[in-house]
């Protein structure tokens, strides 16, 4: 496409740049759980987007809150000042918690409330009143976590081209392998055996490294990017307990979790023993614009009390008025319409109706998720062997054509529509992989080449102005 300037984030642009008009590439408009292409073909938007799009599109309530604080205050800075909206929000979140968490801090983007939460664990230790806890600054999070693109963030996940293309990464980030049992992690693939097996590698990890030199432990409490991982509610438990004892903070990264994405609210709500900070973003605003949110609990926050004690930390848009004013409505509408419960009853008869599909499409490997934060894990159907990337994504690309759009990434298929899904409309899920995984070889042989004709036909056609 000629004058095509946007330099699309983890895209190879040439190839956007030539398929601008083919299938959902250019997204043009959407209402509820469905996005249009620029000829108005319709997309069931089952990848949510990017995993965010909570109360579904085209919400006339949320233009309304953004235009009416546009128009009384577009804009107040938070620091040193404070604006109404925003203290509503942390009021809000802070409730939502019980008042477990005391402070909410408001940045834009999940990577920006990782990035505040990590440098939250290091000032609060630094400024503590027993100096021998000033030392420790170390990271822990899990292999294959996923937290965001920033620095801070990248330097807790183990993906290779982040060292190949952007190392050297930051000191003092250790990792430990997360209890994922299919794959048969720590030696077993019983779950609760593997996370039992978890648990004794940070305990030793914990002794190694000595305690007094780790700040916090990063988590997301279902992992998303690794693939769709849910642990136990109890292995977290024991887990923070762990931490706890041995003075290290454990940081719950919600992201992509909260706000009913899993059936609950947020999933640590539910745990015996709590996190110190919970970073929010995704389900927060819907993606209607850019926020993100930093909880921290009174015992954390009581570090930063006091003249000199401040976090120096913060971004332009912390708490802008008019993310906040959506964000407020956003989860007026998450709660008034009890999106939670939606995502629980309608996550799991879907969930039932993929197991189902399981039974007679052995490309499927492994279901896993919680509400409606679905996995589908993809094998090769003679040998059981991971499915390459190359043929999980042109059937990504089918389902697509078929008027699905699902989340992508080497032999996995998430699925992460809007909380509003109707079982109908999960039924058309199910049809669509239906048709999309009857994949002998040969029937994955002929796809591609059925794709690649189109393709590059359309492309043709294109190029000669057609
Ligand atoms: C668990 C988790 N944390 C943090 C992030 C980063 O969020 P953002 O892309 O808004 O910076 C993501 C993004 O997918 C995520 O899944």
């Amino acid at each position: 496409m000629k004058n095509y300037h946007l330099w699309n984030p983890c895209t190879d642009v040439e190839d956007i740049a030539e398929m601008v008009d083919i299938g959902p590439i250019c997204i043009a408009g959407g209402k509820g759980v469905y996005v249009y292409n620029r000829q108005g073909k319709r997309y069931l938007n089952a990848g949510g987007s990017l995993w965010n799009v909570a109360v579904g599109h085209g919400r006339q309530e949320l233009c309304d809150a953004a235009s009416e604080q546009m128009q009384k205050l577009a804009y107040a800075s938070c620091h040193e000042q404070t604006n109404d909206p925003a203290m509503k929000l942390a009021e809000k979140l802070c409730s939502m918690s019980g008042n477990y968490y005391d402070m909410a801090y408001f940045a834009s983007n999940g990577a920006d409330a990782v990035e505040t939460a990590i440098k939250t664990s290091r000032q609060y230790f630094r400024q503590h009143s027993d100096k021998t806890f000033h030392d420790k600054y170390k990271i822990i999070s899990f292999e294959g976590c996923y937290h965001g693109a920033s620095y801070g963030a990248i330097s807790t996940s183990t993906d290779p081209v982040d060292e190949e293309m952007y190392g050297p990464l930051l000191d003092g980030f250790l990792k430990v392998k997360p209890p994922f049992a299919y794959h048969g992690a720590y030696g077993t693939t019983e779950q609760t055996e593997c996370e039992k097996r978890c648990l004794e590698a940070v305990r030793k990890l914990i002794s190694d490294e000595n305690s007094n030199t780790i700040a916090a432990f990063i988590a997301e409490p279902v992992m998303g990017c690794a693939g769709v991982i849910p642990f136990s509610d109890e292995f977290f438990v024991s887990l923070i307990r762990l931490l706890h004892e041995n003075h290290i903070l454990f940081i719950a990264d919600e992201v992509t979790t909260g706000f009913g994405r899993t059936g609950r609210m947020f999933v640590s709500e539910a745990w015996e023993e709590r996190p110190d900070m919970m970073c929010l973003s995704k389900g927060l605003i819907s993606g209607y614009l850019p926020l993100s949110a930093m909880l921290a609990t009174e015992k954390v926050f009581r570090n930063f009390r006091g003249k000199g004690k401040r976090l120096e930390h913060g971004y332009t848009a912390s708490g802008h008025p008019v993310c906040c004013a959506v964000a407020l409505k956003n989860i007026e509408i998450i709660e008034q319409e009890e999106l939670c419960r939606n995502s629980a009853e309608v996550g799991e008869y879907l969930f039932n109706k993929l197991s189902e599909l399981k039974s007679i499409r052995p490309a499927i490997g492994d279901l896993r998720g919680r509400g409606l934060m679905i996995g589908i894990e993809l094998v090769d159907p003679d040998d059981k062997t991971p499915l390459k990337a190359d043929d999980t994504f042109k059937i990504m690309m089918d389902t697509a054509m078929l008027g699905v759009l699902m989340y992508y990434d080497k032999n996995i298929l998430g699925l992460f529509p809007p909380l509003i899904l109707t079982k109908e409309q999960a039924d058309e899920i199910v049809s669509v992989l239906e048709k999309t995984l009857d994949i002998s070889k040969s029937g994955l042989r002929k796809r591609r080449m059925r794709m690649m004709k189109i393709l590059s036909e359309r492309m043709l056609r294109q190029k000669e102005g057609k």
